[in-house]
């Protein structure tokens, strides 16, 4: 059988996945529903190569250098948060059975438990220890202390509602080799699309086999559109304006971090796991607020020759009124004021007034999903 032609991160996609033993007299735990989807991702190898929850070196590593302690690129800490009580009652017990609204659904075999400094924590992943950083928020309001260990699933959710179209890395690898694509190009999202994310995606297809867009559907800030709006936008779009054998379309169910540059490495690595050989990374990758430059998440790859995935730049797209076309500041030489964009500001006022934006700016069937949505916002 043919071969994806990329290599999981680490050499070796984690495959987790085992039969439930006899789970009498082992000690069961709850977790919420985001810490079941991430010991999934690391079960399906999302995460490859980690196998568990980081411990406590790989975790300073990850902090100091970007790297876990054997030298592997992460930038991204995979951790998983308790309070005292249960770092008392989890102390020695070696395997717990990982249940979540009453099921039980895996196993962690606890190795360390630590505390962590969420300052260092914060500055070393977010740049900053502003609170109004969503990223640093969450970090200050983390339990204190972390559990690492190797986790072990059953079975993962169903594939139900928003899940419909998430897919395994093992699952998006045997469709590049079903379409014998030799080169694919992924696209991380958390947003409905426009048309300079479109141009973005289409300047990519004309050089690589296949184009896998895989929006981030999980937690995100307030404010950032709802997943639904997300999926169904992107179902409208490929169905309507892309070739359909050139788009392979997934979800991918974690949480957006906001981490600018370091959160570009860390969805490089996963869509590497998924299969892609390469990756867009355009203005402002995983930013949020003024926190990073509008290009360090390109700037910081040069940090990370050895990623194993090629990343594909591209400056700021924007519709020019003199090109007639959408063009950046590479390719087009008129001014500032020949530019068009589609803001916040105006997506806001399309859901305000029902005022869809231009053409040019947003496909209408996207625009007309938006504005036919009680609540295409998150609210929390
Ligand atoms: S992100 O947080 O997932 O990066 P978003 O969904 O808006 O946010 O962007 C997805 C990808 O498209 C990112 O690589 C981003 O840099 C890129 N992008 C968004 N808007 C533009 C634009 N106008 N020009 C070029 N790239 C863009």
């Amino acid at each position: 059988m043919n071969k994806v032609s990329i290599l999981p991160h680490g050499g070796k996609l984690v495959n987790n996945l085992i039969t439930a033993k006899d789970l009498v007299g082992i000690k069961t735990f709850d977790v919420s529903r985001d810490i079941r989807t991430e010991v999934e991702n690391i079960a399906q190898g999302v995460f490859s190569p980690l196998d568990g929850f980081l411990n406590e070196d790989d975790l300073q590593q990850v902090l100091r250098e970007g790297r876990l302690t054997d030298g592997t690129a992460w930038t991204i800490p995979i951790v998983f948060d308790v309070n005292d009580h249960t770092a008392r009652n989890l102390k020695d017990l070696g395997d717990v059975v990982l249940t979540c609204e009453g099921e039980s659904f895996g196993i962690i075999h606890v190795k360390d438990i630590y505390r962590f400094d969420k300052v260092h924590f914060s500055t070393s992943v977010y740049g900053t220890t502003d609170r109004n950083h969503p990223g640093v928020n969450k970090v200050l309001t983390m339990k204190d202390i972390l559990v690492s260990g190797k986790t072990e699933i059953f079975a993962v959710q169903d594939r139900l509602g928003m899940r419909q179209f998430r897919m395994s890395p093992l699952e998006t690898r045997n469709e590049i080799i079903r379409r014998k694509w030799n080169t694919v190009v992924g696209f991380q999202t958390r947003n409905v699309p426009h048309i300079a994310h479109e141009m973005v995606q289409k300047a990519a297809l004309n050089i690589y086999d296949g184009l896998f867009i895989n929006p981030l559907i999980g937690k995100k800030k307030r404010g950032d559109f709802t997943d639904e709006m997300i999926v169904r936008s992107y179902d409208l779009l490929i169905r309507n304006y892309y070739p359909q054998e050139k788009v392979l379309f997934a979800t991918l169910h974690t949480e957006m971090r906001y981490a600018g540059p370091r959160e570009a490495i860390h969805h490089a690595i996963m869509r590497k796991n998924f299969g892609c050989t390469h990756f867009i990374v355009g203005r402002d990758h995983a930013g949020v607020g003024e926190y990073y430059p509008p290009y360090a998440a390109h700037d910081v790859f040069k940090n990370y020759p050895d990623l194993g995935i090629e990343p594909v730049f591209f400056p700021s797209f924007y519709y020019c009124r003199k090109c007639l076309a959408y063009a950046n500041a590479k390719t087009c030489p008129h001014g500032h004021e020949f530019r068009e964009e589609l803001s916040g500001t105006m997506i806001r006022k399309m859901v305000n007034t029902g005022e869809i934006p231009d053409k040019h700016l947003m496909r209408p069937e996207v625009s007309q999903l938006i504005i036919s949505s009680d609540d295409p916002f998150v609210k929390e």
